[in-house]
């Protein structure tokens, strides 16, 4: 397959992910903040919801009408395989908590492998009305409402105590034994925050935050935000440096840091 076949390929394929994200933000809201949402427990204690679920459904409807030979792996349904070299990597509501407590900080997350390489994300947060997106070589984009789109960019902030430093949760980095570096970003950094989840890495693409940290997480978490992050003229890499949405932990950080920020985690 040539270069152009396979950008046509992709942007059709983003294309189709801005449109479904859509049609699963409608779904979403209709249970946000809603008294009677019901919230179940799945066997890891995580929340899991009526909109989780439904969300993912129509993801899935979306993509495999549109694409029926694609592979999906998401977090709330069992994995399909498709016969070609496309993979979509779904997570209908990432951060299910603040979801839950009626917090706006949530969003749908979208990952494209091709033969497995990212080439494709886009993170849309339902409450905000707001969408980051980005495909391989087409720059990472940040549109809020009816706005025009404009370019998503890392900070180019190089000192760690000028610059924000985010974390899902706090308490994760004793169980992965990396509670000192935890530590020394807190007391090191301009400003340490909570901003968690995906809105956290988004606040890295688009210039808001210097480094997001999540010492936990599946590939689901990660898959669009990898492609989101390099065209932002960042990254997404894991505690090792590598950009793999396999290694249950991961970072956004700009380009500036990246290699401050993986010495300390390091320690
Ligand atoms: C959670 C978030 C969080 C990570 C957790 C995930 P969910 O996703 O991605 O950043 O630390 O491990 O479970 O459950 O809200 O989709
Ligand atoms: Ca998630
Ligand atoms: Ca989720």
């Amino acid at each position: 397959m040539n270069t152009h076949s396979e950008n046509f390929e992709i942007k059709a394929r983003l294309e189709l992910a801005l449109t479904a994200s859509e049609k699963a933000r409608d779904l979403i809201l209709k249970y946000y903040q809603s008294p009677d949402l019901h919230v179940e427990r799945k066997s890891d204690n995580s929340p899991v919801t009526i909109a989780d679920r439904g969300a993912e459904e129509i993801l899935r409807a979306e993509i495999t009408q549109a694409f029926p030979n694609d592979s999906i792996m998401g977090e709330e349904l069992p994995p399909v395989e498709g016969t070609n070299e496309f993979k979509w990597i779904l997570d209908p509501i990432d951060g299910t908590k603040p979801f839950t407590h009626g917090v706006p900080l949530f969003g749908t997350l979208l990952g494209l492998e091709e033969n497995g390489k990212l080439v494709m994300g886009v993170c849309r947060f339902p409450a905000l009305d707001e969408v980051v997106y980005a495909m391989k070589g087409g720059g990472a984009w940040w549109k809020i409402g009816n706005q025009e789109p404009r370019r998503a960019k890392v900070s180019d902030q190089s000192q760690l105590s000028e610059s924000v430093f985010c974390t899902t949760t706090m308490t994760r980095w004793e169980t992965i034994g990396k509670q000192k570096a935890y530590e020394y970003l807190c007391r090191n950094s301009y400003l340490a925050r909570g901003w968690g989840d995906c809105y956290g890495h988004m606040l890295v693409a688009t210039g808001r935050v210097e480094v997001m940290i999540d010492p936990v997480l599946s590939p689901w978490d990660a898959a669009a935000l990898v492609p989101i992050l390099e065209e932002a003229g960042g990254h997404w890499i894991d505690f090792a440096g590598n950009p793999s949405i396999y290694s249950e932990n991961g970072l956004a950080v700009n380009a500036a840091l990246k290699d401050e920020i993986l010495q300390i985690i390091a320690q």
